[in-house]
């Protein structure tokens, strides 16, 4: 009986990895931030370390990332990821969709919640230190007071959800 389990997972193991997800290797980036906002160095190493694979059109993938079902599992996030923020394509949302969502990093990174605990058991170098955050933190500030410098103010207010 065990036998049969254990071949008929066999089998489901290796017919699943003919479904694998598309990658997200776009490389489309004619709406990347970079295009407005200066991105230093240090800041782009930040982010490249710890935040591109989920929040860019560009993924490094590990090998394990072509085993099933860790590619979906590891697809939903990114996909996730990107709806939320997405550096590649940051300039096709409005100015204060951009300064909202400058805000809610800040918030993420005092809180910790990024980059997502799950990710930081494999990748041990992305984890924050108190002085990536501060650098991080600091970016953030600029783009929305560069923001804040160039268009009006209420043009920076998120319109408001109409109630249901
Ligand atoms: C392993 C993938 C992953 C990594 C790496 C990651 N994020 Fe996220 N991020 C997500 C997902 C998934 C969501 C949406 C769900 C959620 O909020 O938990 C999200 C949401 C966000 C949001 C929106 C939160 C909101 O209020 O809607 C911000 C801002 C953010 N991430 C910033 C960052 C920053 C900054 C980094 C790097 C320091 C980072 N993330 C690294 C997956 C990731």
């Amino acid at each position: 009986m065990l036998k049969k389990i254990i071949i008929g997972l066999l089998i489901v193991f290796v017919i699943i990895q003919f479904f694998r997800p598309a990658r997200n290797n776009s490389g489309d980036t004619s709406m990347d931030m970079r295009k407005k906002y200066t991105v230093s160095s240090d800041v782009d190493q930040i982010l490249e370390r710890a935040c591109n694979d989920c929040h860019s059109n560009n993924t490094r993938y590990p090998w394990y990332a072509q085993v099933q079902p860790v590619s979906w599992w590891l697809a939903s996030h990114i996909k996730d990821g990107k709806r939320h923020l997405n550096f590649s394509n940051f300039l096709a949302n409005r100015v204060a969709f951009q300064k909202h969502r400058m805000e809610d990093c800040i918030e993420q990174i005092d809180k910790g919640e990024m980059p997502l605990d799950s990710y930081l058991w494999i990748h041990k170098d992305a984890k924050l230190s108190d002085a990536d955050k501060a650098t991080l933190k600091g970016w953030c500030q600029g783009v929305i007071d560069s923001l804040k410098a160039q268009y009006p103010a209420d043009s920076l207010v998120m319109p408001k959800r109409k109630r249901a």
